[in-house]
C-alpha cells in the first residue's frame, strides 16, 4: 500500500502517558503497556482507536481495567472500538527477541538485549500509535535475570531500583514527552566509561559509554568528542542538553549507523570503538561525526520532532548539516567539505538520477525505511546550507534560534521549518521551497565571454526529469563565483550570484584582459557544473584558486574532461597527450605544493572515483571507463614515479600520532603507494609490505593492505593472512578483512568474494559483515561490472538470501542493480535481468519489492 503526504491526519488520540513494564528474556519478553488516553481536541473525533503492531502475540487486552476481547485485527493493526473520552488501555504482548533478525524492535545481540524503533519498530514491541506526532510521557519498569542482565537502561533518568533474589528490576522515567521512535531499552552484561560535562547553564551531566568489558579501553575517542559536540552545540548553535544523564550503548548487531533515543543513544559499534591499532583515521573521524550526529538530534530530532515521515529531512538534513558544520570546525574545514562533497556525488547524485530519485520531501513511499537515503540526508544538509549561505552565518542562526523556539515540544513539518528560517532571516524563501519538491540535480551551464573592458557571464540551469515528474520549474542556486586576473593570479573578492530564472547574463566592468572564473566556490549549491573552459584555464584554477574546493574542483575536471575524450574517443593522439600532459602538470604542482597540507594534498591526488564518472554520461560503460581511469593512473606512476617515491619517503617520517600533520602523511603515502602500483607493482609490492610490517597505526597497516590486495604477488597472500591472524578476535577489523578483498583491483575479486561467502567468520545475520563483503563488492566497478554479468547475480543471490532475514539491509543493496539504464545495453540488459529475477520470488519483504518494481518501473 501506498502512503502519500497529502493524506496526513491527526491522530484523533492523545497518549498523555505511558507506562510500560517488562519481564526480560532472550527468548521470550513480556511487555505490558499502559496507555492513558484521552481525545485530540485538535482531530477529527473517531468511534475507534488504530493500534500499530507487527508480529506481536496479543497475551491480554483491558480497557479502564475490564478485559477487552471485542477488538479487530486490521493486517497487523489492533483496532478497537472506545465510546468515551479517556481511557486507560493495557496491553499485554509476548515477544522473542532472540529470533529478531530484523534487527527493529526489541533484539538479541552477544547476548545484550536492545531495541531500535526508528522509524518504526516500536509496534514490534507491543500495540501502539507508532507515528512520530503521538507525543508521549514514558515511565518504563523492567525485571531480569540479575547475573545475566547486570545493566538495565532505559530513556531518561533511573528514579528506583531493587532486587528480588536472581532477579533485579530498575524503573526510568523520561520528563520529555516523545514520539514511539525514541524509546529505547538495553539490558546486558556491560561496563562504562564514565566522565561528566557541565552545561552553560551549570547543570552537571553524567555521561556514560557502556560497552562489553574487552572494549572499555577503545571508548576514549567517543566521550572526547561527546565533549566536543555538547561545547559546541552551546557555542554555535545556542542549545544545551536536558537530562541529568546522558547514555550511549554500543552493540554490534546493527542496521544503521546510530540512533538519537532521547538520553539512550544505542551505536553501533564501528561508530563508537577507536583506537590506533584498530582504527583508521578515517574511522576516527567517523566515530566523532556520528557521536555528534546523534547527540545533537537531541533538538533537531527530539525536542522538536517529525509530523510525520515524509518530514525526515526535518531532522536529519538539518543534524547532518550541524555535524559537518562540527567537524568543519574540529579538524581541516576545507578537506571536510570535500569528503562531504565527494559522498554527495557519489551516492546522491547516482539516486537522484535514477529511478530512485525523490525530493528531499517525498511524496509516497511504501516503506519508510527505504527513505534513509543520501538524498533525505546529504542533499537535504545542501539545502539548508544554501540557505545559510545566503542568509549569512548570524542571520541563519536568529532562523535557527525562532524554529527551536517556536516548535519546541512539537511534531514540525519541513514548512515549519524554512517559515522559521525566512522569518528569522528576512529572506524570502517563496521560490526556494522547490527544492523540498523537486527531485533531480540541477544542471548549470556557465559560459564567460570578454569583450573590450567587460567580461559576461551567461549562466542557465535546467532541472532534469525525474520519475513522477517530468517538467520542473527554476529553481534559486546560490553561486559564489569570483573572476582571476591571469597574470597577477589575483581576484577583486568573492561575490554570491543567486540565478533564480532558466538564465541570465551578468557583465563585470573593467576587465581588460579576459579573466578566470572560479565557480561555485566551496560548492555552494548541489549541482552539476557545465563549463566551457579551456583546459588552461582548469590548469591556472587547479593551481592558483585560494578557494579550496574549487581547487579541488578544477583538478577534478581536468582529469573528468580528458577521461571522457578518452573514453569517447575520436580524439586525435595529439589532443588525448595535451590532455594528460596538463594533468601531469597540475599533479607533479600538488606533489611539490608547499604552501598546503597533506591532507590538502591528500585531497587533490585523489582521482575522481568511477561513480562519479559513470554520473558524467547519459549511458556508461563502466568496462571503459575504469580501463581508461587505470590506465591514467598507470601513466602518472610512471611519468612522477620519482616524486611520488620521494613524498612516500618523506611522510613515511612522520609519528605514528593523530594529529593534523600525521594524519596527512598517512593519506598522501597511500596514495603514493596506489600510484605506484599501478606504475610498478613489483616495487610497490615490497614498499608495501615493508610499510605493513612497520605498521604503527591501522591506517597504515589497512593502506599497505588495501594496495596488496590488488596485486597479484606472493606479499599478498601472506599478509592477508597475517591480517587475519592479528585481528581474529575483533571484529570491526575483521570486516576491514572482508572489505580489503571485496574492494580490490585483483582480477580474481569475484573469486575471492565467492570463497569469503564460505569463510567461517562470514554471517549474513550481522549486517556489518554482510556489508563488508557485499557493499564492498558492489561499490568495486570492476568486479561488480562484469561483463559476463556474474557479479551482478552475485549481488541478485545475496539479496534474494538476504531479505527474509533482514529486510531492511536486504534492500540497500537493490539500487546497485537499479543503475541499469544509465549502462551499456549489453549489462544493462544482465542487471535488469537479475532484478526481473528478484522481483519473480513470492517471498520478497516490503522494503525489497518497493525497490525492485521502483527499479524496473
Ligand atoms: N535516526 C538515525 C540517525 O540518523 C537513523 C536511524 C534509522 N533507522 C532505521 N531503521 N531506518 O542517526
Ligand atoms: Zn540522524
Amino acid at each position: 500500500a501506498t502512503i502519500r503526504r497529502e493524506d496526513y491526519a491527526p491522530f484523533p488520540w492523545r497518549v498523555a502517558a505511558t507506562h510500560l513494564d517488562f519481564d526480560l528474556g532472550l527468548e521470550k519478553t513480556l511487555v505490558e503497556a499502559k496507555l492513558t488516553l484521552e481525545r485530540n481536541p485538535d482531530a477529527e473525533s473517531s468511534p475507534t482507536i488504530r493500534l500499530n503492531g507487527d508480529s506481536l502475540k496479543l497475551v491480554e487486552l483491558r480497557c479502564d481495567g475490564e478485559p477487552n476481547d471485542s477488538y479487530a485485527m486490521e493486517g497487523d493493526d489492533l483496532i478497537l472500538t472506545l465510546p468515551g473520552d479517556a481511557h486507560e488501555l493495557t496491553i499485554v504482548t509476548e515477544i522473542d527477541p532472540a529470533s529478531n533478525s530484523q534487527l527493529m524492535g526489541l533484539f538479541a545481540s552477544n547476548g545484550m538485549l536492545c531495541t531500535q524503533c526508528e522509524a518504526e519498530g516500536f509496534r514490534r514491541i507491543t500495540f501502539f500509535p507508532d507515528r512520530p506526532d503521538v507525543l508521549s510521557v514514558y515511565t518504563v519498569r523492567m525485571r531480569a535475570p540479575k547475573a545475566q542482565f547486570p545493566v538495565l537502561l532505559a530513556n531518561g533518568n533511573c528514579t528506583a531500583q531493587g532486587e528480588e533474589g536472581e532477579y533485579h528490576w530498575a524503573e526510568w522515567h523520561d520528563p520529555w514527552p516523545k514520539p514511539s521512535y525514541l524509546f529505547a531499552l538495553v539490558a546486558g552484561d556491560l561496563v562504562a566509561r564514565s566522565d561528566s560535562f557541565t552545561t552553560m547553564s551549570g547543570r552537571q551531566v553524567a555521561l556514560n559509554i557502556f560497552v562489553r568489558e574487552g572494549d572499555l579501553e577503545r571508548t576514549g575517542h567517543a566521550m572526547e568528542s561527546l565533549k566536543r559536540a555538547m561545547a559546541w552545540d552551546e557555542e554555535t548553535f545556542g542549545r544545551e542538553y536536558d537530562l541529568d544523564i546522558y547514555n550511549i550503548v554500543a552493540v554490534s548487531d546493527f542496521n544503521m549507523g546510530a540512533m538519537e533515543n532521547k538520553g539512550l543513544n544505542v551505536f553501533n559499534t564501528k561508530y563508537v570503538l577507536a583506537d590506533i591499532d584498530t582504527a583508521t583515521d578515517g574511522d576516527f573521524d567517523a566515530v566523532e561525526g556520528v557521536i555528534a550526529h546523534e547527540y545533537f538530534h537531541n533538538w533537531s530530532g527530539n525536542r522538536v520532532t517529525c509530523r510525520d515521515w515524509f518530514q525526515l529531512s526535518l531532522k536529519e538534513g538539518f543534524t547532518v548539516l550541524r555535524d559537518q558544520l562540527f567537524s568543519q570546525d574540529m579538524g581541516s574545514a576545507p578537506v571536510k567539505r570535500i569528503g562531504d562533497v565527494r559522498v554527495l556525488r557519489s551516492v546522491q547524485f547516482p539516486e537522484d538520477s535514477g529511478p530512485l530519485a525523490h525530493p528531499i520531501r517525498p511524496d509516497s513511499y511504501q516503506e519508510i525505511s527505504n527513505f534513509y537515503t543520501s538524498t533525505i540526508y546529504n542533499k537535504g544538509a545542501e539545502v539548508i546550507r544554501m540557505m545559510r549561505t545566503m542568509a549569512g552565518e548570524e542571520a541563519f542562526r536568529k532562523g535557527c534560534d525562532l524554529y527551536f523556539e517556536r516548535h519546541d515540544g512539537e511534531a514540525a513539518t519541513c514548512e515549519d521549518f524554512v517559515k522559521a528560517i525566512e522569518d528569522g532571516t528576512g529572506l524570502d524563501l517563496e521560490q526556494f521551497r522547490l527544492w523540498y519538491s523537486q527531485a533531480g540535480t540541477p544542471k548549470v551551464t556557465v559560459a564567460l565571454s570578454h569583450e573590450g573592458d567587460t567580461a559576461t557571464l551567461e549562466l542557465a540551469q535546467e532541472v532534469p526529469p525525474t520519475p513522477g515528474q517530468p517538467d520542473k520549474r527554476p529553481m534559486p542556486i546560490p553561486l559564489k563565483i569570483a573572476l582571476f586576473d591571469r597574470a597577477s593570479g589575483t581576484h577583486r573578492g568573492e561575490q554570491l550570484v543567486v540565478l533564480d530564472s532558466a538564465s541570465e547574463k551578468l557583465t563585470f566592468e573593467g576587465f581588460a584582459a579576459a579573466p578566470v572564473l572560479s565557480v561555485n566556490r566551496g560548492f555552494s549549491a548541489p549541482v552539476r557544473i557545465e563549463r566551457d573552459v579551456a583546459p588552461a584555464d582548469l590548469t591556472f584554477l587547479a593551481a592558483r584558486d585560494d578557494d579550496p574546493f574549487a581547487r579541488y574542483e578544477a583538478m577534478q575536471d581536468l582529469v573528468v574532461g580528458h577521461l571522457g575524450d578518452v573514453v569517447a574517443g575520436g580524439l586525435a593522439a595529439e589532443e588525448r597527450e595535451a590532455g594528460r600532459e596538463a594533468i601531469r602538470t597540475a599533479l607533479a604542482a600538488v606533489l611539490a605544493d608547499e604552501r598546503i597540507d597533506d591532507q590538502m594534498r591528500g585531497e587533490l591526488m585523489m582521482l575522481p572515483g568511477e561513480s562519479y564518472l559513470m554520473e558524467q554520461s547519459l549511458v556508461a560503460d563502466p568496462g571503459a571507463i575504469h580501463a581508461a581511469r587505470e590506465t591514467l593512473k598507470t601513466w602518472l606512476g610512471r611519468e612522477l614515479v620519482e616524486e611520488l617515491v620521494a613524498l612516500h619517503e618523506r611522510a613515511s617520517q612522520a609519528p605514528g600520532t593523530l594529529d593534523a600533520a600525521a594524519q596527512g602523511a598517512r593519506k598522501v603515502k597511500t596514495l603514493a603507494l596506489t600510484y605506484l602500483a599501478a606504475a610498478d607493482p613489483e616495487r610497490a609490492s615490497q614498499m608495501a609490505a615493508a610499510e605493513y610490517d612497520g605498521a604503527t597505526t591501522m591506517t597504515d597497516r589497512q593502506g599497505a593492505l588495501m594496495v596488496l590486495a590488488s596485486l597479484d604477488t606472493a606479499q599478498r597472500t601472506a599478509k592477508l593472512l597475517d591480517f587475519y591472524n592479528r585481528y581474529r578476535d575483533n571484529d570491526l577489523v575483521i570486516d576491514k578483512w572482508f572489505a580489503l578483498q571485496a574492494s580490490s583491483l585483483h582480477p580474481q575479486a569475484i573469486e575471492h568474494v565467492k570463497s569469503l561467502r564460505n569463510h567461517g567468520d562470514f554471517t549474513l545475520r550481522n549486517p556489518n559483515r554482510a556489508r563488508s563483503l557485499y557493499m564492498a563488492f558492489a561499490g568495486n566497478p570492476h568486479a561488480f561490472h562484469a561483463a559476463s554479468g556474474e557479479g551482478y547475480r552475485l549481488i541478485a543471490d545475496l539479496i534474494l538470501e538476504l531479505d527474509p532475514v533482514n529486510s531492511q539491509t536486504a534492500a540497500r543493496f537493490v539500487p546497485a542493480l537499479g543503475r541499469w539504464r544509465r549502462i551499456e545495453t549489453g549489462r544493462a540488459a544482465l542487471m535488469r535481468g537479475e532484478l526481473e529475477r528478484i522481483a519473480a520470488s513470492s517471498q520478497l519483504s516490503r522494503d525489497t519489492h518497493e525497490q525492485v518494481s521502483r527499479s524496473l518501473g
